[in-house]
């Protein structure tokens, strides 16, 4: 399965005329875990680019759990059109239990041996490149694209779905924020991320929270209260709280507290958990641009011969990073955002 995609274009005279042509290359591609803004655009790519190439590609219909149950379609360029504006994924995804065991995983490689697939393309965050890298140590040529709302994934600075879905959040804090204002109240928007801060951090900073709570800089109950109470003696008339899903210290964990407090703390709460609304809707202009770009380019690393690597991206380019080094770490958040976050809110 290691071998490079045979390349050599089919000979019309000479020792090999008259053998039957070879077999068109075969790669497949699924969409796993959480769905980002972005899958369908990046599917569309590697479609598109392997007919382009002469390659025929497959869709595995809802991650490695279509993967193990041999769940393939053959994808033409029409099947792919109209998708590059849709959220969420075409082809379906899952979170499949049983793809973390040596028996699920050796079902998955058969069923592309089978097919005499010779390439794979996993489009997915952490746990789905954890699930490539299993692959490639099976000896599947495996290639990854980075693609969670929650940009916890090491290998690229930002990945697939994570621009959209803090468009999202920040269109409804903008909506928070006006009501809030009217009443003179205090919001709690808690957003998504697993235990990744990025999406709370620069929700908070471009939607102007006055205080931020995400796993990577834990503040008790009482200190995000002392921060709200500080707003309002500085003059302000209402406060947005944004919290990390992920936080030990969640949207549930301080309205327990400010209401167990509310007389001493003297201010009106709400709270607003935005949860699966970040996953939807159309992919922004930079999903969109940056999925077509990591889905021709895996095409053309496996017809390169290029494999378990992770495509991802950095300053506007595609980066390419060796699986195994890629999901060993968990990408830390930039300290001049944690900064900015903190003189900002004042
Ligand atoms: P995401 O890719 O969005 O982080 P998950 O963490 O749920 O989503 O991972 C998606 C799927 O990837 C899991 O349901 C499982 O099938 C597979 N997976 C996750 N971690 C591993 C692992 N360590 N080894 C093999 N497969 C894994
Ligand atoms: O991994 C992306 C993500 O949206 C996380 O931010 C969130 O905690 C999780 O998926 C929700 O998982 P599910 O869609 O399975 O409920």
């Amino acid at each position: 399965m290691n071998a490079p995609m045979p390349g050599a274009a089919q000979t019309t005279h000479g020792p090999g005329a008259g053998t039957p042509p070879s077999p068109k290359r075969r790669i497949a591609v699924l969409t796993s875990g959480g769905d980002a803004p972005g899958m369908n655009p990046a599917i569309r790519a590697v479609v598109r680019t392997g007919l382009a190439r002469g390659v025929e590609v497959f869709g595995v219909r809802h991650g490695y759990s279509g993967l193990i149950a041999g769940d393939f379609r053959c994808l033409s360029a029409r099947e792919v059109g109209g998708i590059i504006d849709r959220g969420g994924t075409m082809l379906g995804t899952s979170r499949c239990p049983p793809f973390l065991t040596e028996e699920g995983q050796r079902e998955a490689v058969r069923q592309l041996a089978s097919r005499e697939i010779s390439g794979l393309i996993v489009v997915g965050g952490n746990g789905s490149q954890h699930g490539s890298l299993a692959l490639a140590d099976h000896g599947v040529a495996v290639v990854g694209i980075a693609s969670t709302i929650d940009n916890d994934l090491g290998g690229s600075e930002v990945t697939l779905g994570a621009t959209t879905a803090l468009d999202v959040a920040l269109e409804a804090i903008s909506r928070l924020r006006v009501t809030a204002a009217a009443h003179g109240r205090v919001f709690l928007v808690e957003v998504m991320g697993r235990a990744c801060g990025y999406l709370a951090l620069m929700a908070g900073i471009a939607g102007g929270a006055e205080a931020i709570v995400i796993p990577e800089a834990e503040q008790s109950p009482e200190d995000v209260a002392l921060a709200i109470q500080d707003a309002y003696r500085r003059g302000k008339s209402h406060a947005i709280v944004v919290v990390a899903e992920g936080a030990r210290h969640n949207a549930d964990a301080l309205a327990r507290h400010f209401t167990e407090h509310a007389e001493r703390l003297n201010f009106e709460l709400r709270v607003t958990k935005l949860g699966h609304v970040q996953r939807g809707g159309t992919p922004g202009a930079f999903d969109r641009l940056s999925a077509t770009l990591l889905g021709a380019e895996a095409v053309e690393r496996l017809c390169a011969g290029e494999h378990g690597i992770l495509l991802g991206l950095a300053g506007g380019r595609v980066t390419s990073s060796p699986l195994r080094e890629a999901v060993a770490t968990r990408k830390p958040l930039e300290a001049q955002w944690l900064h900015l976050a903190h003189v900002l809110s004042r």
